[in-house]
């Protein structure tokens, strides 16, 4: 009896290894491993999941790395815990709150105050609250658009001028997939109408995401010439805290099990595509486009830039960046 079950699961097990195992040669890695030694890079949402395994591969390479995060602690932590691994690199806890306009000010303040230099500004920092929460930013912006939008279009534009300064510079935008789910209501963006749920995505979550990727078109588009390029990353089906807030039964569980061998990725395989944008020379001379498994994705010449402008001009009223920049 013992041995015709082993005969099933064996080749079960084996079948879905070899399976995971391709599907790991697809998702790519970063091939890049030069000296980053004396370039400073910012990452936001440094103290969890793909953040931080996107700081320790830059710690690998000896560089400076400022991890900008919610809780101080949660940043002086994820750095103890990487130090127990690697040894290289400079590692500078910094406090923002993407969901307070004020903290965004602060920390920019600070950064250019401190740091004379930044070359790659990665935003990667992101929530996904269950919708039903109706959860607000301190300045009262629906959340996910609040954070994952506007908090990183205030943050990018503030630092904008000091990027430029130490150009060739990056700015990496991670995104989703889940942008292709999102749609960009103009007499809705900040959800106050209500947002139609479609399949068991938070329609919140996915407009922001498609927000991110508009945002990054423009600001490619503002940027040209410039010496700043800007990439947009869908870092996969990743095994992170993200989705922590939502609640699901054992059931579920059972369920997913084998999807997630199949399709997610550790949180190291989801910085992979990050990393891949955020330093392989050979992207230098591309800009504004998406990519998912280190490489290209989507181009973008398949988003319109008309809906990317309007966007730009919405979010520079409700960010009120022009007042600061004055
Ligand atoms: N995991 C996936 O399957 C997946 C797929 C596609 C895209 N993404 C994107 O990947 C990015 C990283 O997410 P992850 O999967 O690594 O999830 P994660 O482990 O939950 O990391 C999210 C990070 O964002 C930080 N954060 C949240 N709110 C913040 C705020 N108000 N101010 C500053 N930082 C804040 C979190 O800090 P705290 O620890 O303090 O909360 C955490 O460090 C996100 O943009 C996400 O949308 C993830």
């Amino acid at each position: 009896m013992v041995s015709s079950w082993c005969y099933f699961i064996l080749p079960v097990v084996l079948f879905i290894g070899l399976l995971r195992k391709c599907r790991e040669r697809i998702w790519g890695t970063c091939k890049n491993t030069d000296c980053l030694q004396g370039r400073v890079f910012i990452v936001t949402g440094a103290n969890s999941g793909i953040g931080k395994e996107t700081v320790k591969e830059l710690a690998k390479r000896k560089a400076t790395v400022i991890l900008a995060c919610r809780n101080l602690q949660s940043a002086r932590s994820a750095i103890s815990e990487i130090h127990t691994q690697i040894s290289t690199g400079e590692l500078i806890p910094m406090q923002l709150n993407l969901a307070s306009f004020q903290s965004i000010r602060g920390f920019v303040t600070d950064v250019i105050k401190n740091f004379a230099e930044v070359h790659v500004l990665i935003n990667n920092a992101g929530v996904y609250v269950p919708f039903k929460e109706h959860a607000l930013t301190e300045d009262g912006f629906e959340i996910h658009f609040g954070i994952n939008h506007l908090g990183h279009f205030l943050l990018t534009n503030l630092l904008l001028d000091h990027l430029k300064q130490n150009a060739p510079s990056r700015i990496i935008i991670v995104t989703s997939k889940l942008f292709e789910s999102g749609t960009i209501d103009f007499s809705n963006l900040n959800g106050e109408k209500g947002l139609t749920i479609k399949g068991r995505m938070n329609p919140a979550y996915c407009n922001s995401k498609l927000a991110n990727t508009y945002f990054g078109i423009e600001l490619a588009k503002r940027l040209e010439n410039s010496g700043v390029n800007v990439y947009m990353v869908c870092p996969g089906f990743t095994y992170t805290g993200l989705f922590r807030n939502v609640k699901r039964s054992w059931f579920h569980y059972i369920i997913f099990s084998p999807v997630a061998l199949l399709f997610l990725r550790t949180a190291n395989q989801g910085a992979q595509t990050v990393l891949h944008c955020a330093i392989e020379p050979s992207l230098s001379n591309e800009s504004g486009n998406i990519y998912r498994d280190c490489k290209l994705y989507v181009s973008k010449k398949n988003l319109d830039p008309d809906i990317a402008l309007r966007l730009w001009d919405m979010s520079e009223k409700l960010t009120k960046i022009n007042d600061t920049l004055k």
